[in-house]
């Protein structure tokens, strides 16, 4: 007996796999593979969500009024336009199964997250990646990939895994460029550690066409990755759409709490971002020093290319010694890992051990 056929496209998608978090045998590994705050949470967030504990009979409220107040005070934004989700990837398939099905197309870069063509091929349209070039969105390749058929673009700016960001110019050529009945969903999960004049996260671009999203998450910066708060800034007539469609009680009551007390802690915000200033470059340094090519990054995550080694090899060497960095073959960068900006200890456990990779690894090929 077959059993119940799943919708089409159902079966094509590849179970996500997120990055390592234990290694047997390790109480306490570094973990560098997913991007996290090394910093933690706010210790207000953590006061804000153990305080709901005695109201976890209560359903939270399904509006988010609290939440999306806040979050619109914070970055001077129409509360009324924002959706809150659970995590970023809630408003992602929202996104999905409001506008797109199908036969239709989704398009993202080459080196896009994960995310994107899952959640294209949950609602039975066809993922497109769109070719990179120097491991950047291609705008004119990204135009040149539109047809009638595409329902939306996804581009996280600044992009998982690469690093890298396009300024304000190339997304405005980009928009300029789009059909005003494809969405331009920017993904901003990373916007806060990005210090360059000439980038946006883009909410102005909002509030001038009918087609762009920007969505943002508290799992980076604001470290509140567990408690799954993300949020979208839209149009009114999209906005209106993902509140039909998302589940009623889709936030926790906790979560909310947490988000916005983690929003009024400027203080951890700055130490956050400070954290990461000063250790980026010095593990770029430390990485080039090994003969590494570290591609430039604007996020809380460096991209290495381990060429002339073996990045697997690498990896499987310094999770042995109890460091975690995230494989990159799933992303078409097999030869590449992606490292966290972790604490001090960590990124000097990550030194030792790839120090001791290099040591004891002649380059393939011999050199
Ligand atoms: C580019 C990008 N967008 C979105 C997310 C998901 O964020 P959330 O935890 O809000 O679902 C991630 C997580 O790694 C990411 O890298």
């Amino acid at each position: 007996m077959a059993g119940p056929t799943p919708q089409p496209g159902i079966l094509d998608i590849a179970v996500y796999v997120g990055g390592e978090s234990t290694v047997a045998g390790i109480a306490n590994p570094a973990r560098l593979a997913s991007n996290e705050n090394p910093l933690g949470p706010s210790p207000h967030a953590m006061e804000a969500y153990a305080r709901v504990a005695a109201e976890l009979h209560r359903y939270p409220d399904g509006g988010a009024t609290a939440l999306r107040a806040a979050i619109g005070t914070h970055y001077g934004l129409d509360p009324a336009r924002i959706v809150c989700g659970a995590g970023s990837d809630e408003i992602f398939y929202l996104l999905g199964v409001g506008y797109a099905g199908v036969g239709d197309e989704v398009l993202y870069s080459a080196h896009g997250f994960l995310a994107y063509p899952i959640v294209a091929r949950s609602v039975g349209a066809v993922p497109i990646q769109v070719p990179e070039t120097d491991l950047r969105t291609d705008v004119d390749a990204m135009l040149a990939a539109v047809t009638a058929r595409t329902r939306i673009i996804f581009l996280a700016n600044p992009n998982n895994p690469t690093g890298s960001y396009l300024n304000s110019d190339e997304i405005g050529r980009l928009l300029a460029g789009v059909p005003v009945d494809t969405i331009v969903v920017l993904d901003a999960a990373y916007a806060d550690y990005v210090d360059r004049e000439d980038y946006s996260a883009g909410h102005r671009w909002v509030d001038d066409y009918p087609n762009v999203v920007v969505t943002h998450t508290f799992s980076k910066i604001y470290a509140l990755g567990a408690a799954r708060v993300g949020w979208a800034y839209c149009p009114p007539a999209i906005a209106d759409v993902l509140n039909r469609i998302r589940q009623p009680f889709n936030m926790n009551a906790p979560g909310m709490e947490a988000a916005i007390a983690a929003l009024a802690d400027t203080e951890h915000f700055a130490r956050s971002k400070a954290h990461n200033d000063k250790w980026r470059p010095w593990l770029a340094e430390k990485l080039e020093g090994f003969g590494l090519k570290v591609h430039p990054s604007v996020a809380n995550f460096l991209l290495v290319s381990m060429s002339p080694h073996d990045a697997e090899e690498a990896r499987l060497f310094i999770k042995a010694r109890g460091v975690l960095v995230r494989q990159m073959g799933s992303y078409g960068l097999p030869d590449c890992l992606r490292i966290t900006i972790g604490t001090e200890d960590e990124l000097a456990q990550l030194i030792a051990a790839l120090d001791a990779f290099l040591g004891r690894n002649e380059p393939r090929g011999g050199a």
